[in-house]
């Protein structure tokens, strides 16, 4: 299982950059249930204070680019994909270093998600978004938008940066709602849930 997690940030000059609030403990949590349910997993992880969970393998990254870089090296090892990470939408074109007063040009950045879900021989790919208002519809339009089976979405004011979370999970058969509790109870009824609807499709059959 490839998981990420976190912020990505996008530099504007030697120590100032574009980020978000994003602290990555969902992220690290869905890589802890996912371990505890047996789970090989890979983090590709944006800055955070966190201790990655033990028994992951951790790839720390920076930028949104890098990140990208880092799943795509992984991609073919993995059978379950998970986008937690808060990727920034937008990287500043013109990096400056004279310390001029600048004119940012924003330029978007690649949609990692995207790239995974549209692969072929794609793994199994879940996202998450933050919604503000209109959560369950923009959910639903944003999961057939990336083409993915499963979208875990949470109202932005109560998720990002605190402590618990409250979920929503979008599949085909609708929405089914987690009780808010703490972000690794989330977690976990994250991984049960990606249990249910998971198919094997690249198992590989070792022959002894
Ligand atoms: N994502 C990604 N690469 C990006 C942007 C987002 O992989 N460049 C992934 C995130 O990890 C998450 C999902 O896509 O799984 C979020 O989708 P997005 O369209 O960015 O939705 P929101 O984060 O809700 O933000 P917005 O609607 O403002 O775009």
């Amino acid at each position: 299982m490839l998981v990420t997690a976190g912020p990505t940030y996008e530099p504007i000059d030697a120590v100032r950059g574009i980020t978000n609030l994003s602290s990555g403990r969902m992220g690290y949590a869905v890589a802890r249930a996912a371990l505890e349910a047996g789970a090989q997993v890979t983090l590709v992880t944006g800055r955070t204070g966190l201790e990655p969970p033990n028994g992951a393998a951790v790839v720390h990254v920076v930028t949104a680019e890098e990140m990208l870089d880092a799943v795509l090296r992984q991609i073919d090892r993995c059978d379950i994909f998970i986008g937690v990470a808060a990727v920034a939408d937008y990287r500043v074109a013109n990096p400056q270093e004279d310390g001029a007063l600048p004119t940012l040009e924003l330029a978007r950045t690649p949609d990692i998600l995207e790239a995974v879900a549209r692969r072929t021989n794609a793994p199994f790919c879940v996202g998450f978004a933050a919604e503000t208002h209109d959560l369950a519809r923009y959910a639903q339009e944003k999961r057939r938008k990336k083409k993915i089976p499963l979208l875990a979405a949470n109202p932005v004011q109560t998720s990002l940066g605190t402590e618990d979370n409250e979920l929503l999970l979008f599949d085909d058969d609708g929405m089914h709602r987690l009780e808010r509790s703490r972000k690794l109870d989330q977690a976990r009824g994250l991984i049960r849930h990606i249990a249910k609807l998971y198919k094997p499709s690249r198992a590989t059959v070792t022959v002894r």
